[in-house]
């Protein structure tokens, strides 16, 4: 059993507000609804940074200004689509470097790899599974190559502002001075067009936090009935966050037999599922500059939805 999990699920389903966190939505079904996510056209988040790393991969590259052999990191390197783009712009410009791709999944990483190396012979990439620092702690700070950090996809968005600028601390802490990190980041926007990114009329965000339920039934044998729980989300343009829930469509009781707990849920109550928070960019220099870093450049898509934004370690 997961026992972080199980810790997790008992205390987000006890306390006044009920939460599950996002972070357990990727098993494998959820991974697979989020890639279905990432292909849908009003999540327009995939297409903007698909777009940046694609047309600007040149003028990161000489930001960046390594005029030396270098890394390039990726934390959270799911299936590598967005990051295509650059490494094939590196390889083909005959820029030398390597691809460290970093996972918590063996199963991404295999399939990364396969793919990479059929699509970019010349690539020399050498993933790692496992905890981002303790690689980071290893794989980074003890080598004299500098490197270019990759935190993309607005990842950053699924925390609070607290603590992202821990998670930012951390990733400065296993930081060369000179190390880069370029950072994506969704920006704040007309909210309805960030209203429809996340509430779809398919459903498929529905799914995707349902599909929570559906992995503490089998992971825990819970008794969760899912068509007696609907999907909510709002985004708040003021403070620039969107928060998901699961809504309890009636008065019930879900026991999880292996964790010899039951909850009982009332009509109409809400489990906060997700954040995903949208930033200005100043509030991106901000975040920065309390985490270590100095910004050297935002780069934006044509429509200034999305920013990767490069960092530097001073
Ligand atoms: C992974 N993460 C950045 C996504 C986001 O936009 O917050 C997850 C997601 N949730 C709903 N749609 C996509």
């Amino acid at each position: 059993m997961n026992k972080q999990f199980a810790k997790d699920i008992i205390e987000g389903l006890s306390s006044e507000r009920k939460t599950l966190s996002s972070k357990y939505f990727y098993d494998d079904a959820g991974s697979r609804i989020f890639q279905e996510i990432m292909n849908m056209p009003d999540y327009y988040l995939t297409n903007s940074e698909f777009e940046i790393l694609s047309l600007q991969a040149k003028q990161i590259i000489e930001a960046v200004n390594y005029n030396q052999p270098f890394n390039i990191i990726e934390l959270g390197a799911g299936d590598g689509f967005k990051t295509f783009k650059l490494l094939e712009y590196l390889v083909n410009n005959h820029i030398d470097f390597h691809y460290v791709p970093i996972d918590i999944s063996q199963g991404a990483m295999d399939e990364l790899t396969k793919k990479l190396k059929s699509k970019l012979p010349k690539l020399s990439i050498h993933p790692k599974v496992g905890d981002y620092f303790e690689i980071l702690s290893k794989e980074n700070v003890q080598t004299k190559i500098p490197s270019l950090l990759l935190f993309l996809g607005s990842n950053i968005g699924n925390y609070t502002k607290k603590e992202a600028k821990n998670l930012l601390q951390l990733f400065n802490n296993n930081m060369k001075k000179g190390d880069s990190l370029l950072l994506g980041v969704d920006l704040k926007k007309n909210p309805i067009t960030i209203q429809n990114a996340y509430f779809d009329k398919h459903g498929i965000t529905k799914r995707f936090n349902i599909n929570l339920l559906l992995r503490i039934n089998r992971e825990f044998d819970g008794d969760f009935k899912v068509d007696d729980f609907d999907f909510y989300c709002h985004y708040n343009p003021v403070n620039g966050e969107v928060h998901s829930y699961i809504i309890s469509l009636r008065d019930q009781k879900v026991v999880l037999n292996k964790l010899g707990k039951s909850f009982d849920f009332a009509y109409d109550e809400l489990i906060w599922t997700e954040l995903s928070k949208k930033y200005s960019l100043e509030e991106i220099d901000n975040l920065a500059r309390e985490s270590g870093f100095k910004t050297v450049n935002h780069f934006l898509d044509c429509k200034h939805y999305f920013t990767d934004t490069l960092l530097v370690k001073h």
